[in-house]
């Protein structure tokens, strides 16, 4: 692999790599191609004879084109890299036709690559992305299995909408063009697959919670579907989420163990995706490895839901958005505070009880929930997380104020009627912190596959 070479895993000698032409300059005498093989952000260069028996084949390779080389491993007499290969022999598996291959040679668009999204894997940038997208999702396994908690599975098919807001994509069996209909003109859900109806999950909170109740310290790690018809640079229909849920935690613990995890995956990406930040660092033109250490090195802000308002009334900023106690902090808001106010991720907690979810805990005050937010610059909201309500009367009433059938959900109610216990957790889109890694300003560019509104294809 060509990743073992330049990490000098190798010693010069006689070697085979099997990837493809990135560029390929020649004349009637030599050939340089460069080659990359996937496995890291570099690629090698060949040097190819024309003593070759097929160098009439390697004359004809085009960008794209794949290969098999065998040659020699030799220190490179030219800059910027240690070694390079001269080939014995080449076996071509695959031309691509450069008036129809898709990529060129030349920088191309985001907007374009996402219209090829079946070819980005091939390009210098979403290889990047998408071997960081791999680092980090082993680096928050890894944090979590060494904090000693338990990685579960909760189901994809569920029947609760575990965050209240309607926003599911519903699953049936039926056909579409024969509904089955009772006598009042109702679908019968009856006869559908569950005999009720059921969605894609929007959260594996409240599995997450029965599982915490036994097993105490768990995550979960997987897909999650929103129908959120919003077509935003931080929005996807399916996106990945990783879940902790804790026993005998309240919000405190769960703002440290986000703060944890997330420098847990920063320094892991730092200390090895060198080669595939500086290429991240390179098109966005962003310095990422700056902001991402500074985050080590500061703890990040703190500061309650009052305290953000009365910040950002003072800030003598004009926002779209009204601003107001009580309302919905915005995307603008958001940002403005870890961004122009504090310069650093910022996590904001104890919101207005009707901005958020029934599970949330109530405080004294009667008026707000143990919810937390946590803010990065240049993105807004991370991970949104709360304190669990444990007591059932209270979470009963929550329910009924946000018309959600308690009876309906009684195997979750239930949780706080059989040995109940303060509990926590947090949901942390894994897109967004990789947007937030890479600097890439577009979720549908850190996701190898992005679904959104009319976007189903590849
Ligand atoms: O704030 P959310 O909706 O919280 C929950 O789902 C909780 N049940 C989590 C928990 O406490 N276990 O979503 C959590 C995070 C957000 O902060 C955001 O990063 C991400 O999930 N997220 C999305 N990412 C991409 N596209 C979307 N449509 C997203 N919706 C939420
Ligand atoms: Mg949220």
């Amino acid at each position: 692999q060509i990743s073992e070479i330049h990490a000098d895993n190798i010693s010069p000698s006689t070697i085979v790599i099997a990837g493809w032409v990135r560029t390929k300059r020649g004349s009637k005498k030599f050939s340089f191609l460069e080659i990359n093989d996937g496995t890291c952000a570099k690629s090698l260069q060949v040097i190819v004879d024309a003593n070759l028996p097929n160098y009439a084949e390697v004359e004809k390779l085009t960008t794209g084109c794949s290969l098999k080389i065998e040659g020699n491993l030799v220190l490179s007499p030219g800059k910027g890299q240690k070694y390079e290969m001269q080939a014995s022999s080449i076996e071509v598996f695959g031309f691509a036709d450069p008036e129809t291959f898709p990529l060129q040679k030349k920088e191309m668009t985001l907007e374009y690559l996402r219209e090829n999204a079946h070819m980005r894997a091939r390009t210098s940038t979403f290889s990047s992305i998408f071997r960081i997208r791999s680092r980090v999702s082993f680096a928050i396994h890894r944090f979590f299995v060494e904090k000693g908690f338990c990685y579960v599975h909760t189901p994809l098919l569920t029947t609760a909408d575990g965050e209240g807001a309607g926003e599911s994509f519903k699953v049936t069996n039926f056909d579409l063009a024969n509904v089955p209909k009772t006598k009042d003109g109702k679908v019968d859900f009856e006869k559908d697959f569950f005999s009720e109806p059921s969605m894609l999950c929007v959260t594996g909170q409240l599995e997450g919670e029965l599982l915490t109740m036994g097993m105490n310290k768990v995550y979960t790690f997987g897909p999650t579907f929103r129908a959120e018809n919003s077509n935003t640079s931080r929005h996807l229909a399916e996106f990945w989420m990783v879940e902790p849920e804790v026993a005998f935690a309240d919000i405190e613990d769960n703002m440290n163990l986000a703060q944890d995890m997330i420098r847990y995956v920063v320094s892991d990406i730092l200390e090895n995706c060198h080669d595939d930040i500086d290429v991240c660092i390179q098109k966005n033109q962003i310095d990422t490895r700056q902001y991402l250490r500074m985050a080590l090195e500061n703890p990040f802000i703190r500061v309650s839901y009052t305290e953000a308002i009365d910040i950002l009334k003072k800030c003598g900023k004009e926002f779209e958005n009204p601003l107001f106690w009580g309302c919905d902090l915005k995307s603008e808001h958001e940002r403005y505070l870890c961004e122009e106010h504090f310069k650093s991720p910022t996590i904001v907690y104890d919101y207005p009880e009707e901005q958020k979810a029934f599970y949330m805990y109530l405080n004294d005050d009667g008026k707000t929930v143990r919810a937390m937010d946590v803010l990065m610059p240049g993105i807004g909201e991370v991970v949104g997380g709360s304190q669990r309500e444990d007591r059932e009367d209270i979470l009963k009433k929550r329910m009924k104020l946000k018309g959600i059938d308690a009876e309906h959900m009684d195997w979750y109610v239930s949780l706080r009627r059989f040995g109940s216990v303060p509990h926590a957790g947090f949901g942390l889109g894994l897109e967004r912190l990789i947007m937030w890694i890479t600097g890439m300003g577009n979720i549908r560019d850190v996701i190898p596959f992005p679904r959104t509104p009319g976007n189903c294809k590849f």
